[in-house]
Order: structure tokens, then sequence, then C-alpha cells
């Protein structure tokens, strides 16, 4: 019976820490109900980070559905000019899954880092097929470059 409980205790923790995705860096939860922050490491490396090789990666990993320049149409993905500072779901005309039409959050620093992180714990049931980018220098970079498609380019953050 004391073994069971063992058992029972032991399935339970697996199961909470893989809803929660324990273990990343970042503390979780969907962005309708979360609202992320930087941490200091990662604010360094936008400083460093370098747009051409951040457009590189940009036209690698996104521009099979994502254009890089503005247009009032869409590819597979909707057009990402202007995505700083736009409310998440509501580019003219693009069919969004009712999951990011309602998570309700606006784009930012914040907002983009953690969905690219993983773009399903962000807004789950997403209809983006892309699972997320690990590597905190290749989102860095990624992100210097779509903040280069808007009309007014935000500051990095403080
Ligand atoms: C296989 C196609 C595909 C790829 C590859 C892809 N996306 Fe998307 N993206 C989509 C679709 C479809 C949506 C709309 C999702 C929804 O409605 O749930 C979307 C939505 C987004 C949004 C939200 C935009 C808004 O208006 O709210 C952002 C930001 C975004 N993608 C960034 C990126 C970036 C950056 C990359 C490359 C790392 C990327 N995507 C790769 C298809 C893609």
């Amino acid at each position: 019976m004391r073994r069971m409980l063992i058992r029972l205790l032991f399935v339970t923790i697996l199961c909470y820490s893989a809803l929660t995705g324990a273990g990343d860096k970042v503390t979780t939860g969907p962005l309708s109900t979360y609202t992320p922050e930087l941490i200091p490491e990662f604010k360094q490396l936008l400083k460093s980070a370098d747009l051409e090789t951040g457009k590189e990666y940009f036209m690698r990993k996104c521009s099979s559905c994502h254009d890089e320049y503005y247009s009032d149409t869409h590819g597979k993905g909707p057009n990402l000019w202007n995505v700083f500072g736009r409310k998440a779901g509501t580019a003219k005309d693009f069919d969004y899954s009712d999951a990011m039409r309602n998570s309700g959050h606006t784009w930012t620093w914040e907002t983009l880092n953690y969905y690219l992180t993983n773009t399903k714990r962000a807004v789950p049931g997403r209809r983006m097929n892309f699972r997320g980018i690990k590597k905190d220098k290749d989102r860095a970079k990624l992100l210097i470059f779509l903040r280069s498609m808007n009309d007014n380019p935000p500051s990095l953050p403080k």
C-alpha cells in the first residue's frame, strides 16, 4: 500500500512538471493569464544581437509563412509588419485561430520572446505550425529583426 502511494505521488509530480513545463528557465502559463518578463541576461543579448543574422534567421525559419516586408495581404501566417505594439490576432483579413484571437495580449519584447520560446505554451490552440526557438541568442537576433519590421521601431527594453 505504501509503495503504491509513493508511486502515485511520483506519477503526480511527473504529470505536474510536464503540464507546467517546470524545468524551463521562465515560469509558465498561457499569455491570456500570464505576464512574462525579460531576464537581464536576455536584455544584454538584445543589445549585442546582429540585425543581418537576425534577418537570415527570419528568412530561414519564418519566411515560408510570413513576409519580411509590409503587405496588406497575408501568407500562411499574418503579415508581421508593425507586429510590435499590435494586439495579438488583429491583423486585418487574417483568419486567426480562436486561441490567438482571444488571447488578449499585445506583442511586446516580453510577449514575443515568450511566444517564440514555446508557441504552444504561450497560446495553447495556436494555429502556427512552429514549435519555438530554444536558443536565447537566436531569439534575440530574430527579435532585433522583427523590431526593424515597423514604421516606428520600438527602443530596446530598459
Ligand atoms: C508553418 C507556418 C508558420 C511558420 C514557419 C511561422 N509562423 Fe508565425 N504564424 C503562422 C500562423 C498560421 C499564425 C496565426 C496563428 C493563429 O491564428 O493561431 C502565426 C502567427 C504569428 C504571430 C502572431 C501575429 C499576430 O498578428 O498576432 C507571430 C508574432 C508570429 N507568427 C511570428 C513568427 C515568427 C517570428 C516565425 C519564425 C520564427 C514564425 N512565426 C513562423 C504561421 C507560421
